[in-house]
């Protein structure tokens, strides 16, 4: 059972936790939301200068909120890839330096395997192989976890991600940032069927659509074209329900896709993760398309769908049990596909 402190800074959030393999002692989230909202989305420059400044009240923090001392903890990790280059390498080196200090070994987390294990945290006595749907700021993704370290992309987004598209569909409707959170508010006071808009299918060159691929950016520019016709009319833009409308569309296009991926494959559980994973809209025709299918749909707690320190120290502790560690000369990467994962890890060398 591997103790890990890891700290997440591959975005807007200076993130540290100590994890006791499945069990959280502690985790702290200092958001920089307030800050990046009044540019309408994350500057990079200005991320990096604040997670300077956050990072080693954020590491006190851990140790004081979990009560435990340097003695306890076997390993430290630090998200690595994918991300914000600068952002990631003010959580790497800290990592590195302290594991140097420290004389532990260190480990690199691939961002999205931390998303993963995010599931864990709620329940931890779920084990491979199960079928993860993907959804945040920057990736849509159904992955077939095979085991710790062993992943499959089966389908992806051809275009935006899900939350990429709330964020667009707020700031057109002038909402705000980030916009997953406020179209969700909205969304409940709003009629879903108001407007019928498209799910963003991917057509395949014999004809017939791709199963699990799919595609936001026709959903984006029907919404866009949708609020131009009744700014032309001089109708008052009904938001509630364009929110509700556009909610209902990707939850379905989501739920759709992952049911049949899971049927397809035989994976009768399905581990949601990711930003998009708290939306409301989402849990609900997923639980209940899961159900008319006898499928086990999980979902994070709430404070671990979007980025957390504690499912990145979940994975680390994982890998470190299986004797996998990173050398100190590992670096950045603003990309890494899921496929590459094995690579941070010295027994992948
Ligand atoms: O996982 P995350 O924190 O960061 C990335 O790795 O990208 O996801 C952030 C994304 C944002 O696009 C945000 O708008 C979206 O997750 N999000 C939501 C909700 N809460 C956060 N989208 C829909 N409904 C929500 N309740
Ligand atoms: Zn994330």
């Amino acid at each position: 059972m591997a103790t890990v402190l890891a700290i997440e800074t591959s975005c807007d959030e200076t993130a540290v936790a100590i994890v006791n393999n499945r069990q959280v002692c502690s985790s702290i989230i200092a958001s920089q939301i307030s800050i990046h909202r009044q540019y309408g989305g994350v500057v990079p420059e200005v991320a990096s200068r604040q997670h300077l400044e956050t990072i080693n009240w954020a590491i006190a923090q851990a140790f004081e909120q979990s009560q435990m001392s340097w003695e306890q903890i076997d390993g430290i990790a630090a998200t690595c890839a994918p991300g914000l280059v600068g952002a990631l390498l003010v959580g790497l080196t800290a990592a590195k330096t302290l594991a140097m200090i420290q004389k532990k070994p260190f480990l690199g987390v691939h961002h999205l395997e931390g998303h993963i294990y995010a599931t864990y945290l709620s329940k931890p006595s779920l084990d491979p192989p199960f079928l993860s749907l993907l959804v945040s700021g920057g990736h849509t993704s159904l992955i077939y976890v095979k085991d710790c370290g062993n992943y499959e992309t089966l389908g992806e987004t051809r275009d935006d991600a899900a939350g990429e598209a709330f964020d667009k569909i707020a700031r057109l409707l002038k909402l705000g940032y980030p916009g997953g959170p406020i179209i969700d508010q909205l969304a409940q006071a709003g009629n879903p069927q108001a407007f019928a808009l498209p799910e963003g299918k991917v057509s395949l060159p014999g004809g017939g659509y791709h199963r699990y691929d799919g595609s936001f950016s026709g959903l984006k520019t029907a919404v866009l074209r949708l609020v131009q016709q009744l700014e032309k009319n001089n109708t008052e833009i009904p938001l509630a329900d364009v929110a509700a409308s556009f909610q209902e569309t990707v939850a379905r296009s989501l739920t759709k896709r992952a049911i049949a991926c899971a049927l397809d494959y035989g994976l009768s559980t399905i581990a949601v993760g990711g930003g998009v994973a708290a939306n409301s809209g989402l849990r609900k025709h997923l639980q209940a398309s899961a159900a008319k299918n006898n499928l086990r749909v999980l979902f994070p707690p709430l404070k671990f769908c979007t980025d957390n320190a504690a499912m990145i120290a979940c994975a680390a502790a994982d890998h470190l049990e299986r004797g996998h560690t990173s050398p100190l000369t590992l670096g950045v990467e603003s990309r890494l596909s899921l496929a590459q994962v094995m690579k941070l890890y010295q027994s992948g060398y």
